[in-house]
This record gives C-alpha cells, sequence and structure tokens, in this order.
C-alpha cells in the first residue's frame, strides 16, 4: 500500500478529506447495519433536529504508524463508551460501543494510505458524529440519526508545537453550567466557547482557563483539552469537577504518572492557588501535551516557572510515555492500543 504524497511533518490540525468513511442511520427505531462510503456529503432535512436544537455530539482520537510498522488506534473502547454517555445525555439513541469500535476500525483500514508514517509526528484523526437527521419541529427529540465516521491526518494542534510554551487568559464566559452538558462531548459545548475564544485569540492568547460555572473560583478546563499541574515537590494534580469532560489522555496519564512513582490527585484546584505549581499542561486527544507557561487573570500573571519555555521534566516524561506507547516504542497496560494492520 503507498502512501499519500503528503507533506506529513507540516501537517497542521485541520480537516483534509479522506477517501471513505463509515456511515450508519438510525430509523424506524433502530440502526441500520452501516457501511464504508466515499460521500462525504450529508443531506438533511432544512428542519433536521441537529440544525435548530445542537441535537449532536462527536469524539476524537488517533491512529499511529508504530515503529515496526503496524498502524494502531489509541483506546478506541474508551472513546465509544464515552459517546455512548453522551447520546443517553442528549436523547439520542446510543451507537452500540462495539459497533462503534468496529467503525472506527473499519474506516481505519479504508484510509491505511493517509495514516501518517513513523517518525513523522503527525497521525491520523478520527472524528465519530453522532447527530439528529430527522425534522422536527416542537423542542423534542428527532426520530432519524446518522452516525459517521472520518478521518484526517493532522499535525500538532497548537502551531508553536511543544518547543514553546502557551500563554492562557482565565476566561469571564462560562464553557458549561452547573448540571448541565459539560461533562459529555456535545456539540453545543463547543458552539458557547466560540465567541471566547475568537475574543482570547484577537487578544493574543493561546487559549481559556475556564472556571467552574458555579463559584468561578476553580480551574476547570480550556475549550478542548483538560489541565494538569505538577507540585514543587513532583505531585501530579488534576481538577475533579462534574462539568469537565473526562478526557481519556488526562485518565491515561494519570495511571501512567502513578506507573512512574508519582503522586497523583485528582481534586479540586483553586484559582487562588495554582501559582504554588510549577508545571502547567493541557492534555487531550488532539493536545497530547502541550505546555502552559503562564495564565493571565485580569492582569496579574501567573506564571509556572518549570513550563515556562517548553514542558517541565514530568510533563516531558509523561509526555515520553505517552507517546512512547502510541507509536509503539513501549509497551502499554493491557489494552491501551488496539492493533488495526
Ligand atoms: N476537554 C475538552 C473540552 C475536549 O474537547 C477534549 C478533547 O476531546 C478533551 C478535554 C480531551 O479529551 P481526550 O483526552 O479524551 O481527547
Ligand atoms: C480532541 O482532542 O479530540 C478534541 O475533540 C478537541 C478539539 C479541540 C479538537
Amino acid at each position: 500500500m503507498e502512501k499519500k504524497n503528503i507533506d506529513w511533518e507540516n501537517l497542521g490540525f485541520g480537516y483534509y478529506k479522506t477517501d471513505k468513511r463509515y456511515v450508519s442511520n438510525y430509523k424506524d427505531g433502530k440502526w441500520d447495519n452501516g457501511c464504508i462510503t466515499e460521500d462525504s456529503m450529508v443531506a438533511i432535512s432544512e428542519c433536521a433536529g441537529v440544525i435548530h436544537y445542537c441535537q449532536t455530539c462527536f469524539e476524537g482520537m488517533k491512529a499511529y504508524t508504530t515503529q515496526d510498522g503496524h498502524v494502531v488506534v489509541f483506546r478506541p473502547d474508551m472513546n465509544a463508551q464515552r459517546m455512548y454517555d453522551s447520546a443517553v445525555r442528549l436523547e439520542i439513541p446510543p451507537f452500540p460501543v462495539e459497533r462503534f469500535v468496529d467503525a472506527v476500525e473499519q474506516t481505519v483500514k479504508a484510509n491505511l494510505e493517509y495514516v501518517p508514517p513513523f517518525g513523522t509526528g503527525a497521525a491520523l484523526y478520527i472524528r465519530p458524529v453522532l447527530f439528529a437527521t430527522g425534522p422536527v419541529m416542537g423542542v423534542k427529540p428527532a426520530q432519524e440519526y446518522q452516525f459517521r465516521v472520518f478521518a484526517s491526518p493532522v499535525g500538532p494542534y497548537f502551531k508553536k508545537g511543544s518547543a514553546s510554551s502557551l500563554v492562557l487568559k482565565v476566561s469571564d464566559y462560562d464553557r458549561s453550567a452547573p448540571n448541565g452538558t459539560g461533562h459529555i462531548k456535545a456539540g453545543l459545548n463547543y458552539a458557547m466557547s466560540l465567541y471566547p475564544i475568537v475574543t482570547a485569540h484577537n487578544e493574543g492568547f493561546n487559549e481559556n482557563m475556564y472556571l467552574d460555572p458555579q463559584t468561578r473560583t476553580k480551574v476547570e478546563e480550556t475549550g478542548g483539552a483538560n489541565f494538569f499541574f505538577v507540585t514543587a515537590d513532583n505531585k501530579v494534580v488534576t481538577p475533579k469537577s462534574s462539568s469537565i469532560l473526562p478526557s481519556i489522555t488526562r485518565h491515561s496519564l494519570m495511571t501512567l504518572a502513578q506507573n512512574l512513582g508519582y503522586e497523583v490527585e485528582e481534586r479540586e484546584v483553586y484559582l487562588s492557588e495554582i501559582g504554588d505549581f510549577v508545571e502547567c499542561g493541557l492534555c487531550g486527544t488532539a493536545a497530547v501535551i502541550s505546555p502552559v507557561g503562564k495564565v493571565n487573570d485580569h492582569g496579574r500573571e501567573i506564571i509556572f516557572k518549570n513550563s515556562q519555555n517548553g514542558m517541565g521534566p514530568i510533563s516531558k516524561q509523561l509526555y515520553e510515555t505517552l507517546t512512547g506507547i502510541q507509536f509503539g516504542k513501549i509497551a502499554g497496560p493491557d489494552g491501551w492500543v488496539r492493533k488495526i494492520v
């Protein structure tokens, strides 16, 4: 199989249309058998539930070419379960977990020419989407849905890559609500974050730090990644909240940190205490680990001294371990990588 002629090393994080995608439709109370198709367009009613009431959720994971030439996907079963949970909260008929994993596998197999070669640092980003196609006028769930998985080769999410550090702004906006949908991957959460992210970019910041919507005193996450911090005595701390997305990357990193002998704490993290941390990082499928150097809280600069100019030592160790597992250089815990070919 010959790879596509793509400048893999210089890919950014964007949509690059690949040849095949997986589609299954839900009608008359059941999901059809699903199949791989070449049609990248979606034709739906002008009154579809996704258009008016944002009845949609999505997922994101990556396929990697390993050192020994296999193609693997990182923990797709976790994304399958998270999409299942998102669907339940949005009154969307969930797509079965085993079928989700199979659809991801079929999509990657159908687009192997687009999986970036080992050593380029790039990966094939896989984007499952689940949305209401059926017409609704009153506020209620639709009767018809589509589940679709497409893929796109991607490079780093943040242009500067991992060599230099991000500068964040404490946002005055909320990305979620108490008892809302912050803990699921609903499209509506991202719609909420667009105005704040454009504002932050226009002001020269890379991202927003969102606070808890109830008290606005605790650190939550950014628009597309979770946080972790490192204390001066090498403890790895990550915010605990019912309104942040449970990141699969973060969950994996906490396990790895523990395996590496670090003490790990998932707890409420107050904005007032973050100046005491020596490293700060964003973590997620797209972000991988992206170091944060500074947070600007309404003019007050909070500096993380060990991640000011690129990753600090513990972030770096976690990064090397995680990506080592993903690219097949290190054996990970059982079941973390699913071999496709
Ligand atoms: N938080 C938000 C809001 C996200 O969109 C993402 C990306 O999926 C994450 C965190 C990181 O989650 P994961 O590590 O599962 O990609
Ligand atoms: C991901 O990391 O998969 C996401 O969905 C985050 C988004 C910013 C692209």
